[in-house]
């Protein structure tokens, strides 16, 4: 969406993937002081997104959404000008439906979702210095049609305001399948790619709720040549420093939503993340491959069902290469400099975890645990680009 925003990755945290509902204004305040004082912020990590929750059940006599008086005695506003005095965005949840996902599937009160109060809705945020609106689909039914003129009302409700808002979509909150998947480009910034995820490497479902890590990332890989600047696939929230998986598949996580081009929102408590969590989330090399400016997502330059090679182009001409193994032991992953992208015969890798140099004449090669992925940063030579995107139509769209 040509918004002036999001040119790059969207970077934050989120209450959803810890809290859930369980949130206030003082655990939102600790998280932005943590997030200041662990150096996140001033890596990009600047997004504070209040997922569902936040609100009244009911709206004021003037049809105006309010924060929750218990758990937001200040209000909206103040949250949001705490945040923006430290160096932070503030981010808010909301949906097209009259229910939000909460209110359908988990029984919290209320109807306050958006629907037939979306220009209201959208000048309440820009006043309370909203710039990120998570904007979520919660219902099982809802034709791609509907979805997209429901999701281009709160688009062109925003852009009214004059306010520069992340407009971030999620069409895959009906808990049952992900879909219908489409370039949505054209009315969002971000648009999630699957149903929601969970803190596990692979949930064993290929289609549905939840999704782990390793599924998410065989429904958006395919998905290469929708992102660019301005408008990126969401594979969803992070889950680093949530349990559930082992070190080397945070890592891979971590590694693949940085090469997948994703937004990095961070969904774990940050007041009380380890070390070995924050080393995850502060890789600056993975961060600066994620929000490199020329906005690619990887694209796969082969699998062979166990080892999966993926380069992503970067904007100074370097390409990032991603040696992702989904087999369940140790194994070698090799690939080319020239299968990457580049041309040359001399070329230095930068490993995106040990920061070690390397040169070679053209193999790109490493050790990889299960689940693991390894990153190099390719420097030298030119560009060949034989990875350049190509737009991919799924089934599901070409019929819609
Ligand atoms: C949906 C979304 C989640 C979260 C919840 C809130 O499930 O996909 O990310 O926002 O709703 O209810």
């Amino acid at each position: 969406l040509d918004n002036g925003v999001a040119r790059t990755p969207p970077m934050g945290w989120n209450t959803w993937n810890t809290f859930g509902c369980n949130i206030n204004e003082t655990l939102i305040r600790q998280m932005a002081d943590a997030i200041v004082n662990t150096g996140l912020r001033d890596l990009g990590y600047k997004y504070v997104v209040v997922d569902d929750c936040w609100f009244n059940p009911n709206r004021d006599a003037q049809g105006n959404l309010q924060g929750d008086p218990q758990r937001f005695p200040s209000g909206m506003k103040a949250l949001g000008d705490y945040l923006h005095a430290r160096g932070l965005l503030f981010g808010i949840y909301q949906g097209p439906l009259d229910q939000t996902c909460a209110q359908y599937f988990d029984a919290y009160p209320g109807s306050t979702g958006s629907l037939n109060h979306e220009y209201q809705d959208a000048r309440q945020f820009a006043a309370w210095g909203v710039d990120y609106l998570k904007y979520d689909w919660c219902s099982p039914t809802g034709t791609i049609a509907e979805q997209v003129s429901r999701f281009n009302i709160m688009r062109d409700a925003l852009a009214s305001t004059g306010r520069p808002i992340v407009y971030s979509i999620n069409s895959n909150s009906i808990h049952s399948k992900t879909g219908p998947q489409r370039n949505w480009s054209d009315v969002a910034n971000l648009w999630r790619t699957t149903e929601d995820i969970t803190n596990t490497w692979n949930s064993g479902q290929t289609n549905g709720y939840p999704m782990g890590i390793q599924n998410i990332v065989n429904i958006t890989v395919p998905l290469a040549g929708y992102a660019a600047p301005g408008g990126f696939n969401d594979p969803d929230m992070l889950e680093v420093g949530n349990g559930g998986m082992n070190d080397t598949e945070m890592r891979s996580h971590f590694a693949l939503w940085a090469m997948l081009a994703a937004p990095l929102m961070m969904g774990n408590d940050v007041r009380s993340a380890s070390t070995a969590t924050l080393d995850i989330l502060r890789n600056a090399n993975l961060v600066a491959i994620n929000q490199d400016t020329l906005g690619r997502q990887a694209v796969q330059v082969s699998d062979d069902g166990t080892r999966r090679v993926l380069s992503k182009r970067l904007a100074n001409g370097d390409v990032a290469v991603a040696l992702f193994n989904q087999g369940s032991s140790t194994t070698t992953i090799s690939t080319t400099a020239a299968a990457v992208g580049k041309s040359g015969s001399s070329f230095t890798l930068r490993d995106a975890w040990t920061n070690a140099t390397s040169t070679t004449t053209g193999t790109i090669s490493a050790s990889v645990p299960a689940h693991g992925t390894a990153v190099f940063r390719v420097s030298g030579g030119g560009i060949t680009d034989p990875t350049t995107p190509t737009t991919f139509r799924l089934r599901s769209q070409a019929s819609a």
